[in-house]
């Protein structure tokens, strides 16, 4: 009988029984028990399979966390269970996640590093079974007079990635008065690795995302640097572009990448001369063949590193028209990548609408009936449409331009 099982109870009568048919029935019985312990043990596995699975395939660190938590306490038949992490400066433990009757309350406490069992664990990396914790010495009372949570027995183990310790989780209170045994202690330190290797995992994808980030700043603010009227241009394609995506109903990675291609769809001029880029008057026929060269070598700066090969198209080809007449490979129609279609849709708009040396922006309701126009022409009209649809008023586009 296991806490959460159906307790199961076979009479069974047997009279004048001779020795060899009592050995059978001992066995039956004895086959019975294994059954049921490698039945337990299957829905564990299962369990501990499904939380590595999920983990796997989440970015969300946090979801992973409270996901862990509820089945720990499903697997291990407890009234809580939780997560508790080291704040290294105040050398407290705090609760990161908990899931347990007071919670609440429970939530706001902090437990010293030198105090009761969690912080037993949390100092030396020794995970503890406390089937009575009025008899642990250290027991750290506090947590109980404060939320008014009542503790019988913990199990604890420490969540140690990389060998440094970060922090605990503990299972409270068995169900129904059993003791926790060596089998849950040992489920228990599974389930701290995994969530170990995914708070690193987080930490590291965290710290990649915003060297990418600023990477990616400081490649736009040396090009804007060079070129004062492309200022705001790249930010502003990139907010219109994510407008257009989302108005397609393309998906959250989709939108991910279409935002980082068009706010990079013009790093490429930082390989055009400075006296053209920065030419104050209409360029010549020769010096617009050397402008019409930076979707190739954007597309050249950024071909080498690994992660961007999804937003390559949005770079090459958002020069590229719908009716085949762009460049640099003069593509027609659906053979334009939709990353390069949107972008070009958001890029028209804002090249109208803002100041040229040479000429005023063009107010921002004419530009969206010159946009009306360049359907089938210049732009994919699905995309004029889809953009059209993103906003009710120009008001909404004026705010951003
Ligand atoms: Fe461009």
């Amino acid at each position: 009988y296991r806490a959460g099982h159906k307790k199961v109870v076979i009479r069974l009568v047997f009279e004048n029984l001779e020795d060899d048919e009592i050995d059978i029935i001992n066995e039956i019985i004895n086959n019975f028990h294994t059954f049921q312990e490698l039945k337990d043990n299957n829905v564990i596995l299962v369990e501990l399979i499904n939380i590595l699975k999920e983990t796997s395939e989440s970015e969300n660190i946090n979801y992973v966390i409270e996901k862990s938590i509820k089945i720990t306490k499903k697997i291990l038949g407890t009234q809580g269970a939780s997560i508790l992490l080291k704040d290294e400066k105040s050398n407290e433990l705090y609760f990161k996640v908990i899931d347990s009757e007071k919670s609440d309350k429970i939530k706001e406490i902090r437990i010293p590093i030198d105090k009761g069992i969690a912080g037993y664990t949390a100092r030396t990396g020794i995970p503890l079974i406390v089937n009575d914790v009025s008899k642990f010495p250290e027991f750290y009372s506090n947590v109980d007079e404060k939320s008014g949570f009542i503790t019988r027995s913990v199990l604890s183990a420490p969540i140690k990635p990389l060998g440094k310790i970060i922090g605990v989780i503990e299972a409270v209170n068995k169900i129904k008065g059993t003791n926790f045994n060596n089998r849950d202690l040992e489920i228990l330190k599974t389930i701290g690795d995994i969530i170990g290797i995914n708070i690193i995992n987080s930490l590291l994808y965290q710290r990649l995302n915003n060297l990418s980030t600023n990477i990616i700043k400081s490649l736009i603010s040396a090009l804007e640097a060079r070129d004062e009227y492309t200022k705001g241009h790249s930010l502003r394609v990139q907010i219109f572009s994510s407008k257009i995506a989302r108005a397609m109903g393309l998906t959250p990675k989709e939108i991910k990448e279409i935002e980082l291609s068009a706010i990079l769809h013009d790093i490429g001029k930082i390989g055009i001369p400075d006296n053209i880029l920065r030419k104050p008057d209409k360029l010549t026929n020769e010096e617009f063949e050397i402008i019409k060269k930076h979707p190739v070598i954007g597309y050249n700066i950024l071909s080498s590193i690994e992660g961007l090969e999804n937003i390559l198209d949005g770079i090459k080809y958002h020069h590229e028209r719908f009716d085949g007449k762009g460049y640099p490979d003069g593509l027609k129609g659906k053979d334009i990548p939709l990353i390069a279609r949107i972008i070009a849709v958001a890029d028209t708009l804002d090249a109208m609408t803002s100041d040229r040396p040479y000429r005023k922006g063009l107010p921002i309701e004419y530009a969206l009936e010159e946009i009306k126009k360049c359907k089938n022409s210049q732009l994919d009209p699905e995309v004029v449409d889809a953009f059209l649809s993103s906003f009710t008023k120009p008001e909404e586009l004026k705010i951003i331009l």
